[in-house]
């Protein structure tokens, strides 16, 4: 039931006609639970009250299927607006954006102008910008743009996904790169050709590629809500000696806020993962197929109004 479920929002996150729809009709059914606000002066509100609890931050203008390249300009335009405003207002928040949304479907020579124009600004305003991982189809695309990046910028990082068997030949490559990776278990709804179908292979390979990321030195952002995964991390980092500034913990904005604040006070970094922007709806989508109880909590802010 719960997988049924799951791959229904799945695929009701992937609708252009619904996701069209609810760009036009603002922000609706609990969305607001998980997306900061449609505008950045709303993000900026967002992130405010979060630094103030000494939660650092990482904002994400949302977009998706970008398919023409005024529309994956004006997306690059929002970032650098994004970026300038954490100049600006000090804020202490990087950037994260989708390749799909700098015109990775249109054309390379289009992800790479708007890539630059981005991380240009983002090295004016000392500030570090990560590349979210898309669909299994993108993955191999988006990791060479990466890599193309790192040589030319320093601020710069991925996504590297748990569930997918090609993982673990993904971070040999990239080692070579001392990359700083945000490690998640995925999100996408994937073939079982190209990724575990079970959850307890995908939490082994997420502890394996941990264990093998920190201890070849890199920074590590390990992006999970779940609490197996944090003590798995915080006993390794112990047992290695490594130390705090190696490492951080990301969580999604609006999920398990108590538990973010509790590792900050336990002196570990903690990110928060930021939407905001008109496009809301795939991202919300894909967070109903995570977890029934965020449905629950949707069906229930339906029926009070
Ligand atoms: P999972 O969903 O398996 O949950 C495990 C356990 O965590 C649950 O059983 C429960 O105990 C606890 N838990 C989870 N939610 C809870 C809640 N609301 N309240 C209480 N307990 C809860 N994916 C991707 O494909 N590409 C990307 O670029 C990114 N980027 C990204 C950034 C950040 C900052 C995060 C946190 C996540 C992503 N993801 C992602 C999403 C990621 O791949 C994954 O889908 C979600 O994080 C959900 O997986 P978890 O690791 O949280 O565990």
């Amino acid at each position: 039931m719960e997988q049924a479920m799951r791959d229904f929002f799945l695929f009701l996150s992937k609708n252009k006609t619904l996701t069209k729809l609810a760009k036009r009709y603002g922000l609706r059914f609990g969305a607001s639970r998980f997306v900061a606000g449609e505008t950045i002066d709303l993000a900026v509100k967002a992130i405010r009250e979060l630094n103030e609890k000494k939660l650092a931050v990482t904002i994400d203008y949302l977009g998706e299927f970008v398919d023409n390249e005024r529309e994956a300009n004006e997306m690059a335009d929002h970032c650098v607006e994004a970026i300038r405003a954490i100049g600006r207002e000090k804020l202490n928040a990087q950037l994260s954006l989708k390749m799909t949304s700098m015109g990775l479907d249109i054309s390379d020579d289009i992800v790479l102008r708007n890539m630059r124009k981005i991380l240009d600004a983002a090295q004016a305003n000392d500030v570090f910008v990560t590349i979210d991982m898309e669909d299994y189809s993108r993955c191999g695309k988006t990791i060479e743009i990466f890599k193309q990046l790192k040589s030319e910028y320093d601020h710069i990082g991925t996504v590297i996904q748990a569930y997918l068997y090609r993982t673990e030949k993904d971070m040999d490559d990239l080692n070579a790169y001392s990359p700083n990776l945000r490690l998640v278990k995925g999100a996408y709804k994937e073939s079982t050709e190209v990724a575990f179908p079970d959850k307890k292979d995908v939490d082994d390979n997420f502890k394996k590629i941990i264990k093998t990321h920190l201890l070849n030195g890199n920074y590590t952002a390990v992006a999970t809500h779940d609490d197996t995964i944090i003590e798995y991390t915080k006993q390794l980092v112990k047992e290695h000696g490594i130390s705090n500034d190696q490492f951080e913990f990301q969580m999604l904005y609006g999920i398990r806020p108590e538990r973010q604040e509790q590792l900050v006070s336990e002196g570990y970094t903690m990110r928060v993962y930021v939407p905001y922007g008109t496009d809301w709806y795939g991202y919300f989508m894909r967070r109903l197929a995570e977890r029934p109880a965020n449905v629950a909590f949707v069906l229930k802010g339906i029926v009070k109004k």
